[in-house]
């Protein structure tokens, strides 16, 4: 961790990061973006293929839903922060590809430092959770999602809303439910941007 606690000094110092071997197999750290005075930090989970490949956080399909659901929650992406509890692309060989997987609860504590300098760089009172290794970073490993989902929490003296990852949404079974879930993302990411006092 650098002295000086700037996002762009944290990015920095995050390159090098060993806290972890997930460093062994991704191309590079994957740090968040945006602007230093966010009202609203989004956390996702872990960068995936596409995210290891660009630097940058939410730039492939998942990343994609985001943008979509941000859009009808009338929430400019250039207002947030956008990050995720685990920097480094965890994945598994498949043929040529290489599928995600998920992290280990020690991976998540390894890097949750990184999320909380962030947090505390940004100074945003509201933060949402995009799924369950999001929120067991700031909460801890025994958190479960569907106990707290919809309910807003309270992080250090953040309010954290807890919801549904986009990738979620990709691998739900119906139309029916894709829709149910887009619909409950939009509203908890609204209901984020409003006590955010976001406009
Ligand atoms: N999924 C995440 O959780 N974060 C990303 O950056 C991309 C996919």
């Amino acid at each position: 961790m650098p002295s000086t606690r700037s996002l762009p000094k944290l990015a920095e110092a995050a390159k090098d990061c060993r806290g972890c071997d997930l460093y062994k197999t991704a191309t590079q750290t994957v740090f968040g973006e945006g602007r230093r005075d966010a009202a609203l930090v989004l956390v996702g989970e872990q960068p995936g293929d596409a995210e290891d490949k660009a630097g940058e956080p939410f730039v492939g399909p998942a990343g994609h839903v985001l943008d979509d659901l941000l859009e009808k929650a009338k929430i400019p992406r250039s207002s947030v922060y956008v990050t995720n509890a685990v920097k480094h692309f965890k994945w598994t060989p498949r043929g040529k590809r290489r599928m995600h997987s998920r992290p280990l609860a020690g991976e998540i504590v390894a890097c949750s430092p990184w999320l909380s300098a962030e947090l505390a760089a940004v100074r945003a009172d509201v933060v949402v959770c995009l799924g369950s290794t999001a929120a067991q970073s700031l909460f801890g490993g025994t958190f479960r999602l569907m106990a707290s989902f919809g309910e807003v929490l309270t992080h250090e003296d953040r309010q954290v809303i807890v919801t549904y990852h986009p990738s979620a949404i990709l691998r739900m079974p119906t139309h029916e439910a894709r829709e149910e879930a887009r619909g409950q993302l939009v509203r908890d990411l609204a209901r984020a941007w409003k006590l955010a006092g976001g406009k």
